[in-house]
C-alpha cells in the first residue's frame, strides 16, 4: 500500500492512429463500458499523479481526444509524426524532471488495476528499471524479453526483429515500465531507428539499461486481461465483457442478486441498499442508487436515476433524470424522462410517459397517458388514456391537479389548465378551463341514442 504515496510522473502514449478501427473517431476516444479507453487509464492514473499532470502524448485525432478529455491535471503533448514509441516518450522529455518517477503507460491498454501498478513502481529504485511483462501461450505480435544464464532480462526485441529462436520466446513485453527521469533524459536521446520498422522503439532502452549496469526488475499483472490492448472492435467487445464481468462480481460480492451477470451492463456508477434485484439485460448509465429492496425487472435501463427502498420497476421501463421515492410500483413499459418526480408510493403503470412532473404521494397514472410539466397532488387517480396537452406548438404550460382528483379516462387536459382538491373530470373530457375543487367537469359531446334507426343498404 505504500507504494500509493509515492508520486509519479505519468506519460500516456496515445499518439497512434488505431487504423483497424475503421472509424472517424480517434481509437483511444471509442469506449468500453461507457468510458473512453483513454478516459479509463487517465483515470488510473490519478491515483497515482495527485498534484502532478499526467502527460498525455497525442498525435492522431489530437484536436478531438483533446476536446473530450481536457482537465486541469492533464498535459497534452503532440507528437507530430508517429516515429516510433521511443520518439513519443522523448516528446514528453521537457515536462520530465531528472529525479521524477515516471510510469509509462499506453491510452489503448485501458483494464490496466492500481494493484499491478503500485506492485510494479515498487520495484523501481536508482539502480533498477522496472517493466510489466507477462507469458503468453501466443506471444506473436508482442515484443520478446530476452534473458541471460542467470536469468536476467538484457534486451527486448521486436516481433520484427526477433530471430527464429526468440521468436519461442514466450514472456512478452506488456510495454508498461516505470523508471527514473534522468535515465530517460540519458537513453532516449541516444535511441536510434536502425530496425526493422524504422521506429525509435522505447524497448531499446532495456539494452542501455543494461550497459549502464543497472537490474530490469520484472512482475506481472493480476489478470492478463489488465495488459491488453484495443485495436479493433472485436478487442474491445472482449474487453467490455471483462470489465462488465469484473464489476458484477464486485456488486455480488457486495450483496447485489444479478440474475445473470453475463447480461448485466454497468456504464456508470451504481450504488445500492441491500436485497436488491436486477433481472436480465438492464443497462445502468450515469450515476443510479438503488435503495432497500429495489427489484428491477428485465430490460431497463436506468440513466441518472434515483429508486427509493421497496420501490418495484417492472419489465421494460426506462428511467433517465428521474427520481422515485420510496414504496412506488413503476411499469412495465414506462418511460420515466427528465424531472419525473414519483413520490412515496406512486404507480405509474404500462406505456405511461412522464416528464418533468411530480407525482404526488399514494397518486397513480396507471395506463396508457402522457404527463408532462404537471404537478399531481396526493392520491389523484389519472385514468387510462389521459393526456396533458403540455405544448402549443411554441410554448410550454404547466398543468396543476390537486389532491384526491378523480381525472377520467380518456381525457385531454389543455394547459395552461388546473384540477382543484377533489374534483373529478368524466371520461372523454377536453378540459381547457380550470375544474374548481370539488365540481365534477364533463366536456364531451353529448350522447344520443335514436330508436329504430337503420343502416344503409347495399345497392
Ligand atoms: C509495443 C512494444 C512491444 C510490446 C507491445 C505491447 C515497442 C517498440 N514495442 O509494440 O514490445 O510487446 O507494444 O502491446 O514499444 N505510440 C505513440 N507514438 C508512436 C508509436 C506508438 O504514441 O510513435 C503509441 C500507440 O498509440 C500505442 C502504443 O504507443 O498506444 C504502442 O504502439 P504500437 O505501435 O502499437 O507498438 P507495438 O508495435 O504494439
Ligand atoms: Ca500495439
Amino acid at each position: 500500500m505504500e507504494a500509493q504515496q509515492i508520486m509519479l510522473n505519468i506519460v500516456i502514449l496515445a499518439a497512434g492512429k488505431g487504423t483497424r478501427m475503421k472509424s472517424s473517431l480517434p481509437k483511444v476516444l471509442h469506449p468500453v463500458a461507457g468510458r473512453s479507453l483513454l478516459g479509463h487509464v487517465i483515470d488510473t492514473a490519478r491515483t497515482f499523479s495527485k498534484g502532478k499532470s499526467i502527460n498525455t502524448v497525442v498525435g492522431h485525432g489530437a484536436d478531438q481526444i483533446i476536446a473530450s478529455l481536457a482537465a486541469d491535471d492533464i498535459k497534452f503533448i503532440e507528437q507530430k509524426e508517429q516515429l516510433g514509441t521511443g520518439h513519443a516518450v522523448a516528446q514528453a522529455l521537457p515536462n520530465i524532471n531528472h529525479e521524477d518517477l515516471v510510469l509509462i503507460l499506453y491510452g489503448d491498454v485501458p483494464l490496466i488495476k492500481q494493484n499491478t501498478l503500485e506492485h510494479l513502481v515498487s520495484k523501481v529504485g536508482d539502480n533498477s528499471l522496472s517493466l510489466l511483462t507477462l507469458s503468453l501461450a501466443d506471444p506473436s505480435g508482442y515484443g520478446r524479453i530476452i534473458r541471460d544464464q542467470d536469468n536476467q532480462v538484457i534486451a527486448i526485441v521486436e516481433q520484427k526483429d526477433a530471430s527464429t529462436e526468440q521468436l519461442l520466446i514466450n514472456e512478452v513485453n506488456t510495454g508498461i515500465l516505470a523508471v527514473g527521469g534522468d535515465k530517460l533524459h540519458r537513453w532516449l536521446p541516444m535511441l536510434s531507428n536502425s530496425n526493422a520498422q524504422g521506429e525509435y522503439y522505447l524497448t531499446d532502452i532495456i539494452a542501455l539499461a543494461k550497459q549502464d549496469g543497472l537490474t530490469i526488475e520484472t512482475s506481472q499483472p493480476t489478470n492478463e486481461w489488465e495488459v491488453l490492448g484495443v485495436n479493433n472492435r472485436l478487442q474491445q467487445a472482449e474487453l467490455e465483457r471483462v470489465y462488465q464481468a469484473q464489476l458484477a462480481a464486485e456488486f455480488m460480492t457486495e450483496g447485489l442478486t444479478l440474475i445473470d451477470p453475463q447480461r448485466f451492463d454497468c456504464r456508470g456508477s451504481l450504488r445500492f441498499g441491500t436485497d436488491v434485484t436486477v433481472d436480465i439485460n438492464c443497462v445502468i448509465e450515469g450515476e443510479v442508487e438503488l435503495g432497500d429492496n429495489v427489484s428491477i425487472g428485465p430490460n431497463c435501463c436506468l440513466k441518472n436515476a434515483k429508486i427509493g427502498d421497496n420501490c418495484v420497476i417492472k419489465a421494460n421501463t426506462i428511467v433517465e433524470n428521474a427520481s422515485v421515492a420510496e414504496n412506488c410500483e413503476v411499469g412495465p413499459f414506462a418511460r420515466l424522462r427528465p424531472g419525473a418526480d414519483l413520490r412515496l408510493g406512486a404507480k405509474v403503470g404500462n406505456f405511461v410517459e412522464i416528464k418533468k412532473s411530480v407525482i404526488g404521494i399514494g397518486s397513480k397514472v396507471n395506463h396508457l397517458s402522457y404527463v408532462g410539466d404537471a404537478n399531481l397532488g396526493e392520491r389523484v387517480n389519472v385514468g387510462a388514456g389521459t393526456i396533458t396537452c403540455n405544448y402549443d406548438g411554441v410554448n410550454k404550460f404547466v398543468t396543476e391537479i390537486g389532491d384526491d382528483a378523480f381525472i377520467g379516462s380518456n381525457t385531454a387536459l389543455v394547459a395552461p389548465v388546473s384540477v382543484g382538491k377533489g374534483a373529478t373530470v368524466g371520461a372523454g373530457s377536453t378540459i381547457n378551463k380550470s375544474v374548481s375543487d370539488n365540481q365534477l367537469s364533463v366536456a364531451r359531446g353529448k350522447q344520443q341514442n335514436i330508436d329504430g334507426w337503420e343502416r344503409p343498404k347495399k345497392k
